[in-house]
């Protein structure tokens, strides 16, 4: 795109993931500038803020920054519908990380308040504008694997406290394995095989609590387990399609996390929807894995920001851009779903649904 203009960016929230998101949005996309960072804890601004030479803000006095039209919100999930309320309030756009809220009422909320402000709303994930999610979804296109019937998609780790320095967040509701990596799986089904109508479950958790091994303030302390960390679900698309979903943080197998789109001509391994490159394999009547080559080699890497330079494009241009509110309240609504649908032994139907973004070669 030619660039007319640059989109200023603020971030609130420095924590652990707002590195990459500055790293990005710092160097690869003329049509973005990002101004400065803020977040409750003073010190972490400054130091992000010195690390990719950006102004240290207050929040208030981000919220006010005069060249600032977007928000990147990274703050911690219990916080996200709160801090994008605070963003549209003074006039300017909020991408979220994911998940947009972590109940159904303060998303809607959330999509309600932005629409009468006339201001956009952006969520994460972004990973399946990533060159690998992009492979698969025009392979099906293509007709690789003729039309689809089923997937099966599988998260499993033994959870997040041997790597982040502050994994209490991770335990509670508005996490969990399914609002923490649910996002990416489910955003990925949407966004290539389309909405969901329903969704069953079942769910337990395999611990009380977690003792914390990464390196940090909480190294040796426990966290209380207080949401459900083994989740089993079938999810039926609104095109008829259905499948299972296994999110985890309780299970120790390395080797047995994955996702499959099966169809009536063969199968297509999707990559760690959790990321933005491949491999993408395709088996059908051949009897072979055959790798597929990826739509573009721009975005294979850890492209974070990627949803947010396409929010820009969207502000400079006109027309929608594609990680959306109205994407993420529907992925919301899908896992809310399944923890309910543990929680009452019943089948939840999804009452939002949404139009699948329009593709992105790169
Ligand atoms: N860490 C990852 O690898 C990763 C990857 C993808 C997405 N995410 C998502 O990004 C978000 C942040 O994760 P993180 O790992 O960076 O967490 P983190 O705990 O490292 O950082 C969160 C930051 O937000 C700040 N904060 C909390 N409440 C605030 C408020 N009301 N106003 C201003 N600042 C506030 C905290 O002080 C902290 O610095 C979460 O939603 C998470 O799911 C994280």
């Amino acid at each position: 795109m030619s660039v007319s203009r640059q989109v200023g960016i603020g971030i609130i929230g420095a924590g652990v993931i707002s590195a990459i998101y500055l790293k990005n949005l710092t160097t690869r996309w003329p049509h973005v500038k990002v101004i400065g960072v803020a977040d409750i804890l003073v010190d972490r601004a400054e130091a992000r803020a010195a690390e990719y030479g950006v102004l240290a803000l207050s929040i208030d006095g981000l919220l006010v920054h005069p060249e600032i039209e977007i928000v990147i919100n990274l703050t911690i999930p219990a916080a996200h519908a709160e801090v994008s309320q605070q963003i549209i309030a003074a006039g300017k756009h909020p991408y979220t990380e994911k998940p947009l809220a972590i109940d159904l009422a303060a998303g809607k909320a959330v999509i309600e308040a932005a629409a009468t402000a006339g201001v956009r709303v952006g969520d994460a994930p972004d990973t399946f504008l990533g060159a690998g999610l992009q492979t698969v979804r025009k392979a099906i296109v293509d007709g690789l694997i003729g039309t689809p019937i089923s997937f099966n998609a599988r998260m499993i780790t033994h959870g997040m406290e041997d790597w982040h320095p502050d994994p209490f967040f991770f335990y509670q509701p508005g996490a969990g394995p399914m609002l923490d990596m649910g996002p990416y799986y489910v955003t990925a089904l949407t966004t290539i095989l389309g909405p969901s109508a329903s969704v069953s479950s079942r769910t337990t958790a395999g611990f009380a609590e977690r003792l914390v091994t990464a390196e940090g303030p909480r190294t040796g302390t426990m966290v209380p387990v207080n949401t459900a960390t083994h989740i089993e679900s079938v999810i039926e698309l609104e095109s008829g399609v259905i499948g299972t979903l296994t999110t985890s943080f309780d299970l120790y197998d390395p080797e047995h996390s994955w996702f499959m789109i099966y169809g009536t001509e063969g199968s297509i391994r999707l990559p760690d929807p959790n990321t933005f490159g491949g491999p993408v394999k395709v088996y059908t009547a051949a009897r072979e894995w055959v790798e597929l080559p990826l739509v573009n080699d721009i975005y294979a890497d850890d492209s974070r920001g990627l949803g947010v330079q396409d929010m820009a494009r969207a502000i400079l241009e006109g027309g929608p851009h594609r990680a959306s509110g109205a994407l993420g309240y529907h992925v919301l609504e899908v896992m809310l779903g399944a923890i309910k649908s543990g929680e009452t032994r019943e089948t939840v139907t999804i009452e939002s649904t949404v139009e699948r973004p329009a593709p992105f070669l790169g």
